[in-house]
């Protein structure tokens, strides 16, 4: 766990489909009408009424990220970011990943969640190493959250453990350095 200002940053092993916050994002693609890994079983748990709600959105660009509803999620809303396809890191895929974050960030904000939970964009189908992505994604949304007063609870979804423990790294690279006994 993290805590930046008024806002706690947790990992946890989960499918971030069951989580009871405010806004979930989604790792979508450009279409924004489905794919597999994260994005397909947020279309299953959701049912067919976020197909149809995403078909009237004209796509979304890379290192976007738009808002839908959650239907039949435990989560209101949606925010369908879309990251890079890794293609050996000479194609902007880190400052593409980083506006990903920040523009879901801003898109849950403006719905006024307080909770957003996110999975680890990009490190799956779209080949981003993990290590890289979850540095930036915990930079990204520490140097956005100061605009963005009333999230107060970040929680990264992790798939399986060994993602979990590197966030709990970035968490501990962040954390203050206990100060020496005199
Ligand atoms: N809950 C939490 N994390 C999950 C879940 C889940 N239910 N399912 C998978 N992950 P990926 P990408 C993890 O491939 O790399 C789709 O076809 C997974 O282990 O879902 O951004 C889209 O339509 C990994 O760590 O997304 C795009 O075409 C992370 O979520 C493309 O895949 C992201 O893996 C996007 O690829």
């Amino acid at each position: 766990m993290l805590i930046l200002g008024a806002c706690r940053l947790e990992a946890c092993e989960a499918d971030i489909t069951t989580l009871a916050v405010d806004a979930i994002v989604n790792a979508a693609n450009t279409s924004l009408l489905g794919g597999g890994g994260v994005d397909g079983a947020i279309h299953r748990a959701a049912g067919h009424d976020l197909l149809r709600e995403c078909e009237t959105l004209g796509g979304c660009a890379t290192g976007d990220a738009k808002l839908t509803r959650g239907y039949r999620l435990p989560a209101k809303y949606v925010v369908h970011a879309v990251g890079p396809i890794w293609r050996g890191g000479g194609h902007r895929e880190a400052e593409l990943l980083s506006s990903c974050y920040r523009r879901s960030l801003e898109l849950a904000h403006e719905a006024r969640c307080a909770s957003v939970a996110f999975p680890a964009i990009s490190c799956g189908i779209y080949r981003f190493p993990a290590e890289q992505a979850v540095r930036i994604a915990v930079d990204t949304i520490a140097d956005t959250l100061p605009s963005l007063p009333g999230v107060t609870r970040i929680v990264f979804a992790c798939f399986a453990e060994p993602m979990l423990r590197l966030y709990e790294a970035q968490f501990g690279r962040r954390q203050a350095p206990p100060s020496k006994p005199a």
